[in-house]
């Protein structure tokens, strides 16, 4: 019998907010046998609730005002230099509301994920996050919204899609409740793309992500 163990992931999960995502990952972490540890968790808001539920857990917390340094080169190293410090393997963005510096993507390539509250590629890019997009998919008329995971690249949410999940628009939504339900399936969602990111378990070719075949 062969055995493969697979060395866990040390995870920085960046946040500006409530904090949901994060507590699934958290959960998600601790049963579904991801091989991943969440060993830093970087809120760009000393206030961000966020922080309060990684401090229940007993993960560390470093907060990054982005007006604190002097400058966005001198934001990226300090950034940078406390993700070293911590043995950081990958990012997962939950809810996060600044765009990462190039730099910072550079340094994890295919190492940063995002989860986005659409079917990307619609309703994303610049501006488009939290009750915006909500808002958007009732204006649109679309029938349907949903969630996605996908790969950080420059271009804001055109990454590659690791995995994604429907949910039907309901004739009387308001952004409110369609926010909920979407909502909750997110936090189904984040962490099964987690497991795959841990495992090594992805392919990648241009923007198309496909579930590696095992030899064993
Ligand atoms: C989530 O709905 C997430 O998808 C969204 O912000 C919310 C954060 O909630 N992110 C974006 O819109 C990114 N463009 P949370 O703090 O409770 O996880």
């Amino acid at each position: 019998m062969t055995m493969s163990i697979i060395k866990k992931k040390r995870v920085a999960v960046f946040v500006s907010g409530r904090g949901s995502n994060l507590q699934a990952l958290i959960e998600g972490v601790a049963k579904d046998g991801i091989p991943a540890e969440i060993a830093l968790v970087i809120s760009n808001k000393p206030e961000a609730l966020a922080l309060q539920r990684a401090e229940r857990h007993g993960i560390p917390i470093a907060v990054f005002p982005p007006t604190g340094l002097p400058g966005p080169e001198a934001y990226t190293d300090a950034l940078l230099e406390r993700l070293y410090k911590a043995e950081i393997d990958l990012i997962c963005l939950a809810g996060f509301t600044r765009i990462l510096p190039s730099r910072l993507l550079a340094a994890f390539p295919q190492r940063v994920i995002n989860i986005h509250p659409s079917l990307l590629p619609a309703f994303g890019g610049k501006g488009m996050y939290g009750m915006r997009v909500h808002r958007a998919v009732l204006a649109s008329g679309a029938k349907y919204s949903g969630a996605t995971v996908h790969i950080v690249t420059e271009e804001i949410d055109c990454g590659p899609i690791i995995c994604q999940e429907v949910v039907p628009v309901a004739d009387d939504d308001t952004p409110e409740t369609l926010a909920q339900r979407v909502l909750e399936v997110e936090h189904r969602l984040y962490p099964r793309a987690l497991k795959l990111m841990a495992e090594d378990a992805l392919e990648i070719n241009g923007l198309r992500t496909r579930i590696r075949q095992r030899a064993d």
